[in-house]
C-alpha cells in the first residue's frame, strides 16, 4: 500500500506549529518537518497566555509555518494526502484560528480535511515515535491537562483518572511566579531545584483517595505557607529556594508516581506500554519516578523526545494518518471546540 503523507497544524494554546508525516504500513513513521513558532516572549510580561494576543500571533503565523514545514520536508500541498488540524479543547480564538486556515488550504488545494483533539495528538505520539502497540497506558501531564488514559485504539480512549483541579504543569507555572523565577515555570523549577534537597514536608494530595484521581491546588497553597516558614528577615536564605523546588518537584513526582502505580494496577488489561506526554514528562525527577513504576509492573515505559511532548504539529498529523487510516475522508462538518473531552 502506498505511503501517507499527511500535514498537521496546531494552535491551540501558545505555540502555533506545522509539520509533514509519512507513514507506509508495517514502516515505522516519518517526521518529514516540525515547525514550531513559540509566543512566549509576547505573553512574558503579562505572567501567562493573554488569549487575544495568541489569537493574533497565530493568525500572522500559521501561513509562515506551513510554508516552511512543507520546504523543510521538500513537499508540495498538491502531494500531501490531507490537512489535519486541531479542532480543539484549547483558547477558542487560536483554535478557529487553525481550523479556518487549514480548511482555506484544503478546499484550495482540494484536499481531504481532518479535525483532531489535541489530547488525542498527545495521547497517540507513543505510536509515533516508538511504535507502541495497543492497548497502552499514558499519562497526559502539561500546563492544562492531567489524565490517565487507556488507549484501546486510534478513537477509544478511556479516562482512568485525572486533576480536580490544577495540571501540575499549571503549579510548576504558580511556584516559580511564588518565588519569583520565570516562565515557563517547568524548567525554571527543575533547574533550581538541582542544587537543592528536598527536606521541607509538603502534603501528598489525594494518596488516602482510592483511584486515580489527582489534586495538585492545594500544593501550591502549602508552597506558600513553606516559603513564608523559610524567611528570615523578610528574605528567602540562599539555599532556601532551590530546596523549596526540590521538596515540590518531589512531591508532585511522588503523587504522579503513586497514582501511576494504581492506574497499572487497576487498568484492567496487560498495557503494551505505560507512556507519558505533555510538557511536565520533560522533568526529570518525574520520568525517573515513571519509569520506576513501570519497571516494577514489568511494563515498557516510553517517554518520547522532548519536542514531541510538548505541543507540536507532529502529533496532529500523526493523529490524521490514525483517523485516515480508520476510515475517515473529511471531517466536513468540523467545529472548533473549546471544550472536548476524549
Ligand atoms: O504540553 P505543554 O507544552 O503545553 C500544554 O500545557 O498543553 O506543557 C507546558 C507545561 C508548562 O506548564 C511548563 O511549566 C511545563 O509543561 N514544563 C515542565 C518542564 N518543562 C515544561 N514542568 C516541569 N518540569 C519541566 N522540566
Ligand atoms: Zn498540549
Amino acid at each position: 500500500t502506498a505511503p501517507l503523507t499527511i500535514l498537521g497544524i496546531e494552535s491551540s494554546c501558545d505555540d502555533t506549529a506545522a509539520a509533514l508525516v509519512r507513514h507506509a504500513p508495517g514502516r515505522q513513521p516519518e517526521i518529514l518537518s516540525n515547525v514550531v513558532a513559540g509566543q512566549a516572549a509576547l505573553h512574558a510580561a503579562y505572567g501567562g497566555v493573554v488569549p487575544e494576543i495568541a489569537a493574533r500571533a497565530h493568525v500572522e503565523k500559521l501561513d509562515l509555518c506551513t510554508e516552511e514545514a512543507l520546504a523543510v520536508a521538500g513537499v508540495t500541498l498538491a502531494e500531501v494526502d490531507a490537512v489535519a488540524v486541531t479542532a480543539g479543547p484549547g483558547l477558542i480564538g487560536g483554535v478557529l484560528a487553525g481550523t479556518m486556515f487549514a480548511r482555506g488550504l484544503a478546499a484550495a488545494a482540494d484536499k481531504p480535511l481532518l479535525g483532531i483533539n489535541h489530547l488525542a495528538g498527545h495521547a497517540l505520539t507513543p505510536r509515533l515515535t516508538d511504535g507502541v502497540d495497543f492497548p497502552y497506558l499514558v499519562l497526559l501531564v502539561s500546563g492544562g491537562h492531567c489524565q490517565f488514559l487507556a488507549v484501546h485504539g486510534p478513537e477509544r480512549f478511556e479516562r482512568l483518572g485525572g486533576t480536580i483541579d490544577d495540571a501540575p504543569g499549571e503549579a510548576f507555572d504558580k511556584v516559580a511566579r511564588l518565588l519569583g523565577l520565570g516562565q515557563p515555570g517547568g524548567p525554571a523549577v527543575e533547574a533550581a531545584a538541582r542544587s537543592g534537597t528536598p527536606r521541607i514536608a509538603l502534603p501528598r494530595p489525594l494518596l488516602d483517595r482510592a483511584g486515580c484521581d489527582m489534586s495538585f491546588s492545594g500544593l501550591k497553597t502549602a508552597m506558600i505557607r513553606a516559603r513564608d516558614a523559610e524567611l528570615k528577615d523578610g528574605a528567602l536564605p540562599m539555599g532556601a529556594q532551590a530546596d523549596l523546588c526540590a521538596s515540590f518537584q518531589a512531591a508532585i513526582a511522588d503523587v504522579l508516581a503513586e497514582k501511576s502505580d494504581r492506574a497499572l494496577a487497576a487498568c484492567g488489561f496487560r498495557p503494551a506500554a505505560f507512556a507519558v506526554a505533555g510538557g511536565v514528562a520533560a522533568n526529570g525527577t518525574v520520568r525517573g519516578a515513571l519509569a520506576e513504576v513501570a519497571r516494577r509492573h514489568g511494563t515498557a515505559f516510553v517517554a518520547p523526545p522532548l519536542a514531541l511532548c510538548t505541543d507540536n504539529a507532529a502529533m496532529i498529523a500523526w493523529a490524521g494518518i490514525e483517523r485516515y487510516r480508520a476510515g475517515h475522508r473529511g471531517d466536513t462538518d468540523l467545529v472548533a471546540r473549546p471544550r472536548w473531552p476524549l
